[in-house]
């Protein structure tokens, strides 16, 4: 067991005048607690107004993205040992408006998602057998696609996001991409239409911040790099 120092932001929407600020408390942090651990403990035990967003605590739901030292992260993945620090500066995501304390809201997120029609896009009718069928192969081709889980991660980390708020993002290109890369697919034009755009893809200048915040281990760079080739082919015909 190790004290540390959690530096929180806080931030009452009730109380403009104070305006955002850093509150810390002293925590005896045990092996094996998560970040979402510590703040359950603070929240429980020293300062119930404390606020911010959890649920599954298994690296599924996303709710928990975060800054912590810094870096984007889920709370409830990251073991607060690890970060080999006595210090730990908790923060809510970069570049999206924060709603109280480590909440922020979501929606920029949200729409510029349903800006790449995130869905499988049909135009022949089913197959007889009312199964559109994927060869093993082709099923592999959405692997490192398919596991986004919309955290946010990676699109506050970017840049371009933080100079554009309706630049689409890398979550957005991921989730464009997973579905322009499946067979079953045949609504590429679609997907790709918001991306040719300055607030699309264009807009990404390769800084690779969102493949090193990504909580998952995706690469949107890479989904990107396809993204622009298969709209130079679209353009090109
Ligand atoms: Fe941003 Fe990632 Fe491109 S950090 S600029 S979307 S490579």
């Amino acid at each position: 067991m190790a004290t540390h120092a959690f530096k929180i932001n806080r931030y009452n929407p009730d109380d403009e005048r104070r305006g955002h600020y850093m509150q810390e408390y002293p925590l005896d942090v045990q092996k094996g607690w998560t970040i979402l651990d510590c703040l359950n403990e603070i929240k429980w035990k020293q300062d119930g107004s404390l606020t911010f967003r959890r649920s599954c605590r298994s690296g599924i739901c996303g709710s928990c993205a975060m800054t912590v030292n810094g870096v984007n992260m889920l709370a409830c993945e990251t073991q607060a040992l690890t970060l080999k620090s006595s210090t730990i500066v908790v923060e809510p995501l970069r570049g999206y408006p924060v709603i109280k304390d480590l909440v922020v809201d979501l929606e920029p997120l949200v729409e510029s998602l349903y800006a790449v029609k995130p869905y499988l896009i049909t135009k022949t009718p089913l197959p007889t057998d009312q199964e559109r069928f994927q060869s093993p192969e082709e099923r592999a081709k959405i692997d490192g696609l398919y596991e986004c889980i919309l955290c946010g991660a990676c699109t506050s980390s970017c840049p371009s996001f933080w100079a554009d708020k309706k630049y689409i993002g890398p979550h957005g290109f991921l989730k464009a991409y997973r579905f322009v890369a499946d067979s079953r697919d045949e609504g590429t034009r679609e997907h790709l239409e918001a991306l040719d755009d300055k607030h699309g893809l264009w807009r990404c200048h390769t800084i690779f911040n969102c493949v090193e915040a990504c909580p998952k281990d995706l690469n949107p760079t890479k989904a990107i790099s396809e993204l622009k080739k298969e709209l130079v082919r679209e353009k090109i015909g």
